[in-house]
């Protein structure tokens, strides 16, 4: 339906340049929760955030996780054959100490690097109709916590 063609057109061109928007969205993540930043044992001798942000791990990390966007609005129609990896992605992050949590602020950041590159394009049922999406994404990836 509608939500799909928001999310659909609004990824178009942001999908074809993952790794400068996912620096956006990752910068606004480490301002926001500056103790997530430590989570990534990679994260050595850097001067500031914005170094570490630009060395090859974390651009690789940004990349995986702009790809698991771009799987989702691939998937719009069939969302949940993606739940068995999104659960293993969530164990995965469970184990290098991520809270469930920290998906909100994840969550901010996605839609701040959104309303920066699509300017007048980002509209409210636009940002509710990636908010949903992402909803979806957060359960199937919350699952795999252990309780
Ligand atoms: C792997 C941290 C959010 C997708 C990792 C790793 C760390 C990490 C430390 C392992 C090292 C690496 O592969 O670089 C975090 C933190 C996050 C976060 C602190 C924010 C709270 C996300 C999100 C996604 C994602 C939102 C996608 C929706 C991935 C993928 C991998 C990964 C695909 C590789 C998993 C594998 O090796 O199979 N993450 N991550 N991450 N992350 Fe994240």
């Amino acid at each position: 339906g509608k939500d799909k063609e928001l999310i659909r057109n609004s990824w178009e061109s942001l999908g074809k340049n993952k790794v400068p928007h996912g620096i956006v969205m990752f910068t606004r993540l480490f301002e926001l929760d500056p103790g997530l930043f430590s989570l990534f044992r990679y994260k050595t001798n850097c001067g500031s955030t914005q170094d570490c942000l630009s060395s090859p791990e974390f651009l690789e990390h940004i990349t995986k996780v702009m790809l698991v966007i771009d799987a989702a609005v691939n998937h719009l129609d069939d969302l949940h054959s993606l739940e068995d990896f999104l659960l293993n992605l969530g164990r995965k992050h469970q184990a290098v100490g991520v809270k469930t949590q920290s998906f909100s602020v994840v969550g901010e950041s996605l839609l701040y690097m959104l309303q920066c590159s699509l300017g007048q394009a980002y509209t409210a049922p636009l940002r509710q109709a990636w908010l949903n999406m992402y909803g979806i994404v957060v359960a199937a990836m919350s699952s795999g916590w252990a309780k």
